[in-house]
């Protein structure tokens, strides 16, 4: 179907007569638009879904808020004058044409990784294969104090100094190619470690490679908790097998979790479009990640006391009560979800992460559904931010992080408090963003 396009594609630019250059091939095009879905491009480039890679998505960054820029091939308004050296400076160096320094909001300290023959395909694809669509960015909201070009520039170049070093990938010798093309994917154009390396005081991901242990250990960006991608066991992904996480980032689904929160725009539309190879190769390379990055964890023990408890007259927590009015209908009493639509909470490892914040947003927020091949999920998870206070969020999550045998921390009803605040519910529109 991807080749079909492609085709039908180099067609129309044929067709519309641009002799000036010659069309790229279209293994180059199709090349480039694989390339595109790994780096994930669309979801943070498309702020409205029918001007795709447009840009106008508010990111927010420690110093305030900034808007993606349009990077179709629009002459005025987006990257239609770049050359091929312009876009890989912007792409792994972080300086745009004309010397613009960019924020690390954009995964540039990721992509620097990247082959130059993937590079180039990309850029065929950007230029050839998009649809120009004028949409002028704009202006970042920072403080007036700093908020002048020249500024920025000067501030985001003294980062870059620090902080960035433009390093080639560097294949392991001792693993083989498919650890390499897995290591290649996840720490480049997968730019993974972007929400689930911790970051420093300065923004800065503390790792961007797996030779040290704080790379993939877990981090918090716009209050969803990215979880340890490590074989710890409890909160890591000690009980995955390799085909568990390669079918996780297929379809957004595992035996003990389903993709929620932010991780839904990864698989929604990145991972799922990736090769089995590929993905096999992302799995094996996630599972040699070793146990350690978050010491102490245990896989829980199944304990039938909650459930019981649940099901016996008598008086009930809060916790307990809120569990069964809201979400034993889906999540069922014993903690171990229903079909393959809704996850387990029992050994769940985003239910045991040290970090409540995906909790407790996924509970006030809900989440968008998985939409895989065009299908949307039949289910997704609703949210419960009107029909529960503070206290009721507090006591269901930490019922359920004790539950069954989890053994996470309590939460606090300060903690939702905080969260319901700076967060807003996830919708229900079903948005399928089409690259061309
Ligand atoms: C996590 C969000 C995110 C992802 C993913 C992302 N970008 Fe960006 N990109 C940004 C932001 C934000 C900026 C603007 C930064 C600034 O203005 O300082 C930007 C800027 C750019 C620019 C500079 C354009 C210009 O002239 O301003 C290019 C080119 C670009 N991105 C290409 C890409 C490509 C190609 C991909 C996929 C391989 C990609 N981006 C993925 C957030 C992202
Ligand atoms: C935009 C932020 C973001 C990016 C980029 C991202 N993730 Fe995630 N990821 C999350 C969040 C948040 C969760 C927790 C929610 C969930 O379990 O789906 C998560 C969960 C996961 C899980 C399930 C972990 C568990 O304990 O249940 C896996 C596996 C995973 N991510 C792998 C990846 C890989 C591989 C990449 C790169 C291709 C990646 N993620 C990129 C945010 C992100
Ligand atoms: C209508 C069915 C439904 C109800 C009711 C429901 N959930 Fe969910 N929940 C889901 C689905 C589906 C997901 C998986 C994410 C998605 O597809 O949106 C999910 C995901 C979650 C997750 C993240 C775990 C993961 O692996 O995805 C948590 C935590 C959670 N729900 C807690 C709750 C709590 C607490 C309640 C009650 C207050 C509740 N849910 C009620 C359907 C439901």
């Amino acid at each position: 179907m991807n080749m079909f396009r492609t085709l039908l594609a180099a067609g129309l630019v044929l067709a519309a007569g641009s002799s000036a250059w010659a069309a790229s091939p279209p293994e180059l095009l199709a090349q480039g638009e694989y390339i595109a879905r790994a780096g994930d491009c669309i979801v943070c480039h498309t702020g409205e879904a029918d001007k795709p890679f447009a840009g106008g998505l508010k990111m927010g960054t420690p110093l305030g808020a900034i808007y993606t820029t349009n990077i179709t091939p629009d002459k005025d308004t987006g990257i239609g004058t770049y050359t091929f050296e312009d876009f890989d400076s912007a792409m792994r160096r972080g300086i745009a044409k004309g010397g613009r320094r960019l924020f690390p909001a954009m995964p540039y300290p990721s992509y620097a990784n990247m082959a130059e023959a993937d590079m180039r395909a990309l850029y065929a694809f950007f230029m050839e294969g998009v649809q120009p669509a004028a949409r002028a960015t704009e202006k970042p909201e920072l403080p007036s104090l700093i908020n002048k070009p020249w500024m920025l520039n000067l501030g985001l170049a003294v980062w870059q100094g620090v902080f960035h070093k433009v390093t080639a990938f560097a294949p392991q010798t001792d693993r083989d190619a498919a650890w390499n093309r897995g290591a290649y994917l996840v720490e480049g154009l997968g730019h993974c470690g972007s929400c689930h390396t911790p970051r420093g005081i300065f923004f800065q991901e503390k790792a961007l490679i797996s030779t040290n242990p704080v790379f993939l250990s877990g981090a918090q960006l716009d209050y969803w908790s990215a979880p340890n991608l490590h074989a710890d066991l409890g909160d890591g992904l000690g009980a995955w097998s390799e085909a568990d996480t390669a079918a996780f980032l297929k379809t957004g689904h595992a035996p003990t979790s389903t993709a929620f929160g932010t991780m839904i725009d990864v698989v929604n539309n990145s991972t799922q479009y990736m090769t089995d190879a590929d993905l096999a190769a992302m799995a094996k390379y996630i599972k040699s990640l070793p146990a350690g990055a978050r010491p102490g964890g245990k896989t829980p023990v199944y304990d039938e006391a909650t459930t019981k408890h649940l099901n016996a007259p008598g008086e009930k927590s809060v916790g307990e009560r809120v569990y069964l009015q809201r979400c034993s209908s889906c999540h069922a009493r014993d903690g171990k979800g229903r079909d393959q639509y809704l996850p387990p909470l029992f050994g769940n490892p985003a239910v045991l992460d040290a970090d409540s914040s995906s909790l407790i947003n996924v509970t006030l927020n809900g989440s968008q559904r998985i939409v895989l091949d065009g299908a949307p999920d039949a289910y997704r998870m609703i949210p419960f931010r009107v029909l529960l206070n503070d206290e009721e969020v507090a006591a269901v999550v930490s019922y359920i992080r004790g539950g069954w045998g989890n053994n996470a921390k309590p939460v606090m009803a300060k903690d939702v408090a905080v969260i319901r605040k700076l967060t807003d519910p996830a919708s229900d529109q079903v948005v399928i963003l089409k690259m061309r």
